[in-house]
Order: structure tokens, then sequence, then C-alpha cells
């Protein structure tokens, strides 16, 4: 295994249409000060998956000269269009996906060691309501525990997703559906951490579970939609022994903490 540093930004929650474009000129900015190996975006590309703000994103994406691990977050499918929502909720997704040229492919070792795996907790409907929370459906976690069983023998796994994976909040409500078998089996496997957004809010965490300790890593988001903390995204560094995490706050240049110290229940409030 190599032992040269490498670089990996972690994006979310962009949600063009509500986007902080200060804030993306930063990370545009951060990304010609660092140049990062990739670039992982943990979905909610735009605030209600208008064409227009799926032009938005694709412009913007395409633009940088980075490699991309896109996930699909709830925000990305049709919100005012529910016959395409039912028929094809992932169209205009994979649209925007398929005009992108820089896409890394499932296995491919990204970093010295390390590849990305997805981890789709997103669906279109559920049996509650709201539809924000995660689901990981069984084929869902199958396809994950496929891909990271495919990797070469002592190839770690980055499981990227777009909720974070607890499946209860301390009182008890649901958050995401299939959430502790999912992160039982993760931990049982090579997996180096988990990285998801959806609550704009960053976190570094790590759950234990009955399979063992599992890293969790949030990223927060770079729209105007905040909750607790500005605007920001994880820079991870990765020696081949320890991956090493600096959340950057655009409000402080950077600097700043910016970490919560709990995962939050439930997305970020609207607008
Ligand atoms: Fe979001
Ligand atoms: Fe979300």
């Amino acid at each position: 295994m190599s032992t040269l540093p490498a670089t990996l930004f972690h994006l979310s929650d962009i949600h063009f249409g509500r986007e902080d474009r200060q804030a993306l000129a930063w990370v545009e900015s951060e990304i010609a000060r660092w140049q990062p190996t990739a670039l992982v975006i943990t979905g909610d590309f735009t605030m209600r998956a208008r064409h227009r703000e799926y032009r938005a994103a694709w412009s913007w994406l395409a633009g940088l000269e980075v490699p991309l691990w896109l996930e699909v977050g709830n925000h990305d499918m049709p919100y005012f269009n529910p016959l395409e929502r039912i028929r094809d909720p992932f169209r205009r997704y994979r649209t925007m996906r398929a005009g992108l040229d820089r896409l890394i492919a499932p296995g491919e070792e990204v970093l010295p060691g390390l590849a990305l795996v997805s981890l789709q907790t997103t669906i279109p409907f559920q049996k509650r309501w709201p539809w924000v929370d995660g689901w990981i459906k069984p084929e869902a976690l199958a396809s994950c525990l496929a891909q990271i069983d495919a990797l070469p023998p002592g190839t770690q796994a980055l499981v990227c997703g777009h909720h974070p994976l607890p499946e209860r909040r301390a009182d008890g409500r649901l958050l995401t559906h299939g959430g502790a078998q999912a992160m039982e089996e993760l931990a049982r496997r090579n997996v180096l951490a988990v990285l998801t957004g959806h609550v704009h809010d960053a976190f570094d965490l790590v759950a234990d579970t009955p399979g063992g300790p599992l890293r969790m890593i949030g990223a927060g988001t770079l729209s105007h939609r905040i909750r607790s903390t500005p605007p920001s995204f994880n820079i991870l560094h990765w020696d081949g022994n320890g991956l090493e995490l600096h959340a950057r706050n655009f409000e402080e240049g950077g600097e700043g903490d910016v970490l919560v110290g709990a995962v939050p229940e439930g997305p970020a409030p609207s607008p």
C-alpha cells in the first residue's frame, strides 16, 4: 500500500435553488488550493428537483476538474410531478449524472487502499409522513454489501449515502428505517467510515453496534438552509493508515469548530 497522503473532499446538501453562491465560490477556491483526489457529494443537489435546479447543479459539477462520486438525496426526486415520482423517481438525477464525464467507477481504488461504495438510503414513497427520512431497502443494503465484498482483499470501504444511519431518535421515533441492521452489517466488514449528509450539520462520531464500532461522518450544507452551524464541508486526509477529518467552516475562512457532538435528529428545518 502506498503511504502517499491523499485528500478527499466530502460535500453535501448544496440544494441548488437555495444554494449559497458565496460558499460555493469558496469551495472552488479550496479545491484549487488543496487539489483533492476526488469529491464525494452525499445528496440533495437540488431544492425541489426542478429542471432549472438540476441544470444549475450540472453546470457547477461539470466545471469542477475533479473526479466525482455522487449519491442521491430525498430532495432530488420530483416534488411537483407525482406521476413522474411514481414512474421514474430518479430520472432527473440520472440525467444529471449522465452529463458528467468525471464520475468515479464503483470499485475503483480512489485513494491508496480505499474504495468508495454506495448505500442508497433514499426512496420515493414510504408508509409514513413526511417522506424525508431515510429508508434502506433490503436490496439496497445487499447491493452495498456486495460492493464491499467484491473489493480486493485488504481494500477498505468508504460507504457513501444520504441519510445518517442511526435508526431511532433518543425518544424512540423512527429515523432511518433499516439503519440498525445496516450499521451492524457494515461494522462487521472492512469499512473505514460511512459518509452522509441530510441533516445540514457536520459530525464525526463512532457508533457502538452489535457488529463492532462504526465511524460515521456527516457533512454540513452549502445552502442557505442551515441548521445550527454555518455552511461547511469536510476535508478527509488519508495517509494509508488513518483518516483525518477537517470540517471547514465557511464563516471563519475554513477555521473554527463546526462539528456537532451528536447526529442531529431529522432533516434541516425548512425553508
Ligand atoms: Fe438537505
Ligand atoms: Fe435530505
